[in-house]
């Protein structure tokens, strides 16, 4: 790649995440300050499949006021992979791989490179049309927190705050009511959001998919709190928690697919049935991915998104830009999309937890 002007695609995949739109209008900005053009690609991988309709030029225009908003200008889906599109043929749904469509539309619209913003699944591809030989920088989003090789992603910390300032305003009608309140938090195989939350928000019981729990010991916690006279509890479970031995709750949409979901609710009811003690339960959901990102996520999606441009700038592509505190790096894509990143059961955070009394449902 030469460092002359160049033609650059953005796109945001998966699940949308607050400050996405932080990201588009950081990495819009730097190209143009290097003279380049920039083609926003609609609705993730999708937008390449049907360019004429999904392509459009990004100026100053298109970005502005974007930077304190939520959801993503450019829409996103989490079904697009273009190696698996599911299609309907006489009846029965099957998988096509539309890869090599992708590849000749991204030539045809003569760009030099794509800036892809996602979650794994979106990286993972992302990497995989690299493979095919389209230079490709990706930009770390979930508010999961659970991509590898980067120190945190934005949108967590509003989700979290926004999961925080819920248990904020729970505890004082479970505190009036004396009832158990069980909420439910996002986080499909780590439990960072829950364990963040929990922690800053004061709950006597995290339950997390890194720590099988029993119900036992949740039931114990929570009786002795209402013994010591403080009649009221609270308990974050991440949705994709499970207890000992047993499976993940899920639930079938209406579109037929499968989603976690189900756990808070079955906490609740065992914790009714065992303890007597009337128990409530809240399912945040996609609340925690809406809205104003906080001033941490603005930040860190504005620092993502120039330094993506720079990556490519400087020829760097097939990476990653991540945060390694102090600083923003390049990380191979390959490296980063190889593990999630779990909540490490020993780690400080965790241990502070159980200094604090916190129960997670193990001991
Ligand atoms: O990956 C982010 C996430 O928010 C998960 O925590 C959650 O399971 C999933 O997205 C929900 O996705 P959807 O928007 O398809 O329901």
């Amino acid at each position: 790649m030469s460092n002359d002007k160049k033609r650059i695609g953005i796109s945001t995949g998966g699940g949308d995440a607050p400050a996405l739109n932080a990201v588009i209008r950081a990495a819009v900005r730097t190209a143009l300050s290097y003279g380049w053009e920039v083609y926003g690609i609609l609705n993730g991988f999708e937008g390449l499949l049907d360019p004429k309709r999904h392509i459009k030029k990004l100026g100053e225009e298109e970005i502005k006021g974007i930077l304190v908003m939520g959801g993503t200008i450019l829409g996103t889906t989490n079904r697009g992979n273009p190696f698996a599109m599911k299609k309907i043929v006489r009846g029965k749904e099957t998988e096509v791989d539309r890869s090599q469509l992708i590849l000749k539309n991204f030539k045809k619209l003569k760009l030099d490179g794509i800036i892809v913003i996602g979650g794994d699944g979106t990286l993972s591809i992302a990497n995989r049309i690299f493979e095919m030989g389209i230079p490709v920088v990706g930009v770390p989003k979930t508010i999961d927190n659970d991509l590898s090789c980067t120190s945190t992603t934005f949108g967590f910390d509003t989700a979290v705050s926004t999961a925080t300032d819920a248990l904020d305003r729970l505890h004082s009608t479970a505190e009036s009511h004396r009832r158990v309140m069980v909420v439910e938090v996002m986080g499909r195989n780590a439990g960072w959001i829950a364990l963040h939350s929990g922690v800053a928000g004061g709950a006597d019981v995290i339950l997390i998919p890194e720590i099988p729990f029993e119900m036992k010991h949740v039931v114990r916690k929570i009786q002795g709190r209402y013994a010591s006279g403080r009649e009221f509890a609270i308990v974050v479970v991440a949705e994709g928690a499970a207890p000992k031995g047993g499976l993940q709750f899920t639930k079938v949409k209406s579109d037929g697919e499968v989603r976690l979901g189900g756990i808070g609710e079955w906490v609740a009811r065992e914790i009714e049935k065992t303890t007597g003690r009337e128990t409530r339960n809240i399912v945040l959901g996609h609340l925690q991915r809406g809205g104003r990102p906080t001033t941490f996520d603005r930040l860190l999606a504005t620092r993502f998104g120039a330094a993506s441009v720079r990556l490519f700038k400087a020829g760097f592509v097939g990476q990653m830009v991540a945060l390694d505190p102090p600083d923003i790096v390049g990380v191979p894509l390959a490296e980063a999309i190889k593990r999630i990143k779990l909540v490490p059961t020993t780690s400080d955070i965790v241990l502070t937890a159980r200094e604090l009394g916190i129960c997670f449902g193990d001991q």
